[in-house]
C-alpha cells in the first residue's frame, strides 16, 4: 500500500477534525475512500474545506459510503432528490426550533441513516456555526450506576415533538401535524446502541425529537431526560464547526448528534445527501 493520501487536523478533544489532501471533483480512489472512512470512524465527523463540487458530484461522493435517502418530508433541489436543500433568510427571525437542539437526523424513523453529508452553499460571514457532540463519551462519561440505570431502557422519538402550540393553532395547523405523524409514526430506540461497526456504546437520545421514556411515570421520564440532556450539553463532549462557502461536513449519524446555531442574520443555503446504513436499533 502506498503512502496515506489524506492529512487530518483533529479540531477539538472530543471529535472532528479537518481533512485535507482530498478533491472531491475527482471520482474517490478506493484507498482514498478507505481511508476516508476511517477517519469518519475515528473522528465521527470530518470536514472537507473548499470543495467547489457540482451537486451530482456531491451525490456521487455520497454513493461511496452507500445508498442515498430521499427525505419523507424536506423539499428536495430541484432535478435532485438524492439531494436537500435547507434554506433560511436568517436565522435568528425565525422560530426557534428545529435544528437548533441536539439531534440525530431521522432518529423518529425506525432506520436512521448511516451518515450525512453536508455543503455550504451560500453562508453567512458570521454566525451559523454547527456543533457535533460525541455520543460514545456521553455514554463513557456516565456513572456506573447511571449507566446501568439507563441500560435497559428505550425511548420514544416522534419529530412531531417539534410543531409549537400556536402552528396547531394556525389555520390547517392541525392537519399538517396529524399528516407529519402518519407519514413518520413514533418510534422506539434503545437509550444505549451499540454502533454497528466500532462495537462501541453510545448514549441514543435526540432532545428535538426524544418525547418520553417506556415504561417510566412522566415525572421519572422527564426528569431522566433533562438530566440526559443536560450531560449531552456538556461543551467538553463538542465540536464547533465555522462554515465557509464549499466546506463541507460528513458525520457518522450514529454516534454523533449535532445542533445548527442560529444566530445568523444572512441567507444561508446548505444541501445535504444522506447515505443509508444497516439497520441500528
Ligand atoms: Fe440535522
Amino acid at each position: 500500500m502506498s503512502d496515506t493520501q489524506i492529512r487530518l487536523r483533529p479540531i477539538s478533544g472530543s471529535l472532528g477534525a479537518i481533512i485535507e489532501g482530498v478533491d472531491l471533483r475527482e471520482p474517490l480512489d478506493d484507498q482514498a475512500y478507505a481511508e476516508i472512512k476511517q477517519a469518519l470512524l475515528d473522528n465521527l465527523v470530518i470536514f472537507f474545506r473548499d470543495q467547489d463540487i457540482t451537486p451530482d458530484q456531491q451525490i456521487d461522493f455520497g454513493k461511496r459510503f452507500g445508498d442515498l435517502h430521499i427525505h419523507p418530508f424536506i423539499p428536495n433541489l430541484e432535478g435532485h432528490p438524492e439531494i436537500i436543500r435547507l434554506y433560511a433568510e436568517t436565522g435568528t427571525k425565525e422560530m426557534l426550533r428545529l435544528a437548533n437542539s441536539w439531534h440525530e437526523d431521522l432518529s423518529y424513523t425506525d432506520d436512521p441513516p448511516l451518515a450525512a453529508i453536508l455543503r455550504g452553499v451560500q453562508v453567512p460571514l458570521r454566525g451559523g456555526d454547527t456543533m457535533w457532540v460525541n455520543l460514545y463519551k456521553a455514554y463513557d462519561t456516565l456513572s456506573d450506576k447511571m449507566k446501568a440505570i439507563v441500560e435497559d431502557l428505550s425511548a420514544w422519538h416522534d419529530v412531531t415533538k417539534t410543531y409549537r402550540r400556536q402552528e396547531l393553532q394556525r389555520k390547517g395547523g392541525a392537519e399538517q401535524y396529524w399528516g407529519t405523524f402518519q407519514k413518520t409514526p413514533p418510534t422506539l430506540h434503545p437509550i444505549v446502541k451499540t454502533h454497528p461497526e466500532t462495537g462501541k456504546k453510545l448514549l441514543y437520545l435526540s432532545e428535538l425529537t426524544t418525547t418520553h421514556i417506556e415504561g417510566l411515570n412522566e415525572h421519572e421520564s422527564d426528569a431522566l431526560l433533562q438530566m440526559l440532556f443536560r450531560h449531552m450539553d456538556w461543551k467538553e463532549l463538542h465540536c464547533r464547526f465555522y462554515w465557509e462557502p464549499n466546506s463541507i461536513a460528513m458525520w457518522d449519524n450514529r454516534c454523533t448528534a449535532h445542533y445548527a446555531v442560529r444566530d445568523y442574520t444572512e441567507p444561508r443555503e446548505m444541501h445535504r445527501v444522506t447515505v443509508l446504513g444497516e439497520n441500528f436499533r
